[in-house]
C-alpha cells in the first residue's frame, strides 16, 4: 500500500528518491518523507502530510545534500495522514531512521514492553514500533544494526518491507522483506530500492527481488548487495534483468495514467495473446497448459479467488470455463474465502487472479488453497510479484505496468487470459465443436481492432458524460457475460468520480432497483444483440416508462435500441463470450470524463491505492 525507495551511491540521493516517490505514489498519497544522512548535519529526516509536490515544496530550503537516503508514501492503516504519522520514523536515540509497507500485527504488545522500559513513542502507527525495537536493541545489546534488525525481526509478526539508515554506519542502507514487496536495483557501484521496479529502471535493468524472510544490506562501493535470513545464514539471490522502460510507466502526452491505460488497451491485448493465440494455424497454445496438462484437464472443479476488479474478471472467467470446458466453476472474493472453511482437495484447481500480485486476501486464499491440496493456478500482471511465486504455475496477462489506480487494461487482459484458458482446456477436453473453436479464435485475434472503433467514440462518451455529472446515483445493467460488465462499470464510476453506482444483472432490476428510477437516476445498460436482447429491450421500455435516463450500449447499427435510449455508444459485433473485452471500454470511459468533468483526481482517488497488501 505504501511505496519504498531508497538510494546509496555516487549520485545526490534526494532527486533520485523524490522521482522514485512520484513513480510510485499509486501506491499512496496521504503523507511522504524522506531521510538522508546529510554532508553536514548527519541525519535528517523531513516530512509532511499529502502528496510528493507537498513533500518537494516542504523541502525546497532544506539542507538535500548526501549520498545516501530512504523515502516514503503513505497509505494510512495505523494512525491518521499526518506528518507525525508519516514516515520515515526516527527512534527515541535519534540513530536511526526507517520505512516500512505493512502492518505489525504484534505492534501494540511490542509497544508497551518498550513502553515499560523507559521508550516513548511520537506517532500512533504501528511502524514506530519497529524503529524503536531495533534502536532498543542496539542501546542495550550493543550490536551493530544488522544484529539488531535481525533480532528485532524475529520478534515481529505482519507483513512489512522496510529500509533502515543509521547516522552511526552511515556507509549501508539495510532493508527486509516479508509478505511486503521490495526489489534492489543493482547499479555501478550503487544500489536502488524500490517497492517495485518502476523507481529503479531509469539507472539500471539490474534487479533482485527479495523473498519473504530475506535482509540485504546495501554496502556503498560495493559490486553486491548482501543478503542473510534471520538465523544469519548467507542467501544467494540471482541478479534478473527486469524488461521495462521508462516510456511505459510514463503518461506518454495522456492527462492521465488511466486514459493512457485505456487507451493503450488494443496493444496490450495483443501483446497478452502473442505467441499464445495463432489465427493461421487456428489454435491457442498456453505453456502452463501443456505443462500440467494432467492437473488442469482432470480439475473436478476450478474455485477462482480475486478481489474488486479481478473477481469482476472471475465471474466472466466462471462462464467461459463452464460454457467452453463443461467443468463446474465457482467465484469466491479472496477475502472471504480465506476465513471460510472451503470444502477442497487435490481434485480442485484454485484459480487465483490479481493485477498486482501482492493482494494480501488473494495471497491468503492461496495459503489456504494450498493447506487443502488444491492445484494452484495464477493470473497476474506484474512480473516477479508474490503471487506467481506463490502458485504452481499459472500466465502473466503481459498488458505492462498498469499505474492509474482504477484497473482498466489488466481488467480485459484478465478477461483475455482467461478466454484462452478455457479454449486451450475446452479443446483438449473436447468439449468444444471445431468450428466454434475456430470462430472464437479468429474472434478474439480480431479484438484489438475492435477495441479502437470503441475508443475512436471517445469524444462521443465525453459529451455524454458532461449530460450527467449532476447524478448522485447511476445504475449499471447488464445480462450473461455482460453482468460481470455492469458491476465494472458502476466500480469504476464509484472509484473515480465519488457517485453512488449499483450494478445489477438487468432481469433483476424487476425485483427491487426499479423503485429507484426516475429522471435523476442515470441507467447505463449493455444491451448487445445476444441471445437476451429482447429481454434487454424490454428493460430498457420499463426504465423508459418510469422516467428514467438510460445510456446504452448497442450493437453497431442497431436503430431500435438507439431510438429508444437517451445516449447509446456503439459496439462492433462479436461473439456473445467476447463481448466484455469491448463492452468495458465505453464504461471505463464513461467514468473516466465523469471524474474529469468533476474535477477529481482521477489517478489518485481518494483513499485507495493500488495495491491493496493489508487486509
Ligand atoms: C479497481 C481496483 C481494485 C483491484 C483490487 C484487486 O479498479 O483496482 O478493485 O482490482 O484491489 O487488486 P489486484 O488485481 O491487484 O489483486
Amino acid at each position: 500500500m505504501c511505496g519504498i525507495v531508497g538510494y546509496i551511491g555516487k549520485r545526490q540521493a534526494y532527486p533520485v528518491l523524490i522521482k522514485g516517490l512520484k513513480r510510485l505514489e499509486y501506491r499512496g498519497y496521504d503523507s511522504a518523507g524522506v531521510a538522508l544522512i546529510t554532508d553536514t548535519k548527519g541525519l535528517e529526516v523531513y516530512k509532511t502530510k499529502g502528496k510528493v509536490a507537498d513533500l518537494e515544496e516542504y523541502v525546497k530550503d532544506k539542507d538535500v545534500s548526501g549520498t545516501i537516503g530512504i523515502a516514503h508514501t503513505r497509505w494510512a492503516t495505523h494512525g491518521e495522514p499526518s506528518s507525525t504519522n508519516a514516515h520515515p520514523h526516527i527512534s527515541c536515540s535519534g540513530n536511526l531512521a526507517l520505512i516500512h509497507n505493512g502492518i505489525i500485527e504484534n505492534y501494540t504488545v511490542l509497544k508497551e514492553a518498550l513502553q515499560r522500559h523507559g521508550v516513548v513513542f511520537k506517532s500512533s502507527t504501528d511502524t514506530e514500533v519497529l524503529v524503536q525495537l531495533i534502536d532498543y536493541i542496539q542501546q542495550h545489546v550493543g550490536t551493530d544494526l544488522l544484529t539488531a534488525v535481525r533480532l528485532a525481526l524475529r520478534q515481529v509478526i505482519g507483513a512489512y518491507a522496510i529500509a533502515i539508515l543509521d547516522r552511526n554506519e552511515p556507509n549501508q542502507i539495510i532493508a527486509a522483506r516479508k509478505s511486503s514487496p521490495l526489489v534492489i536495483g543493482v547499479g555501478e557501484e550503487e544500489f536502488f530500492l524500490g517497492s517495485d521496479a518502476s523507481p529503479i529502471i531509469e539507472y539500471t535493468d539490474k534487479v533482485v527481488y527479495l523473498d519473504d524472510n530475506d535482509i540485504a544490506v546495501l554496502r556503498r562501493g560495493a559490486k553486491e548487495a548482501e543478503f542473510i535470513n534471520f538465523d544469519n545464514e548467507k542467501i544467494e539471490h540471482d541478479v534478473k534483468t527486469v524488461d521495462l522502460n521508462l516510456g511505459q510507466i510514463e503518461k506518454g502526452g495522456y492527462p492521465h495514467f488511466m486514459l493512457k491505460e485505456i487507451f493503450e488497451q488494443p496493444q496490450a491485448l495483443q501483446d497478452c495473446m502473442r505467441g499464445r493465440v495463432n489465427v493461421e494455424a487456428n489454435n491457442v497454445v498456453l505453456s502452463a497448459v501443456i505443462d500440467y496438462r494432467k492437473e488442469l484437464l482432470n480439475a473436478r472443479r476450478f474455485i477462482i479467488v480475486a478481489c474488486g476488479t479481478s473477481w469482476h474478471a472471475s465471474l466472466i472467467g466462471k462462464q467461459l470455463l463452464e460454457n467452453i470446458c463443461q467443468i463446474p466453476a465457482e467465484v469466491e472474493y479472496a477475502s472471504e474465502f480465506r476465513y471460510s472453511n472451503p470444502v477442497i482437495d487435490s481434485r480442485d484447481v484454485v484459480i487465483a487472479i490479481s493485477q498486482s500480485g501482492e493482494t494480501a486476501d488473494t495471497l491468503a486464499a492461496i495459503q489456504l488453497a494450498k493447506e487443502r491440496g488444491a492445484f494452484i493456478f495464477g493470473i497476474c500482471n506484474a512480473i516477479g510479484s508474490s503471487i506467481p511465486r506463490a502458485t504452481q504455475t499459472g500466465c502473466y496477462i503481459h498488458v505492462g505496468p498498469e499505474i492509474g489506480v482504477a484497473s482498466t487494461k489488466a481488467f480485459t487482459g484478465q478477461v483475455t487470459v482467461l478466454t484462452m484458458l478455457a479454449l486451450a482446456l475446452g479443446k483438449a477436453r473436447g468439449t468444444i465443436k471445431n468450428e466454434d473453436y475456430v470462430r472464437l479464435v479468429q474472434e478474439l485475434d480480431a479484438i484489438p481492432e475492435k477495441m479502437k472503433k470503441v475508443l475512436e467514440q471517445n469524444d462521443r462518451i465525453r459529451d455524454i458524460s458532461r449530460v450527467f455529472t449532476y447524478a448522485h446515483n447511476f445504475l449499471y445493467l447488464g445480462r450473461g457475460y455482460n453482468y460481470p460488465v455492469a458491476l465494472e462499470g458502476a466500480l469504476k464510476l464509484k472509484e473515480i468520480s465519488y457517485i453512488h453506482a449499483e450494478g445489477y444483472p438487468a432481469a433483476e432490476m424487476k425485483h427491487g432497483p426499479i423503485a429507484l428510477i426516475d429522471a435523476e437516476m442515470p441507467v447505463v445498460i449493455v444491451a448487445t444483440q445476444n441471445p437476451l436482447y429482447d429481454k434487454l429491450m424490454s428493460n430498457i421500455q420499463e426504465i423508459k416508462a418510469r422516467g428514467g435516463r438510460v445510456i446504452a450500449i448497442v450493437t453497431e447499427g442497431d436503430e431500435k435500441v438507439k431510438a429508444l435510449a437517451d445516449e447509446y455508444v456503439e459496439l462492433p459485433k462479436t461473439v456473445e463470450c467476447l463481448e466484455p473485452l469491448i463492452s468495458t471500454i465505453p464504461l471505463q470511459l464513461l467514468a473516466y470524463h465523469i471524474a474529469v468533468q468533476k474535477g477529481k483526481n482521477v489517478d489518485q482517488p481518494r483513499n485507495l491505492a493500488k495495491s491493496v497488501t493489508v487486509e
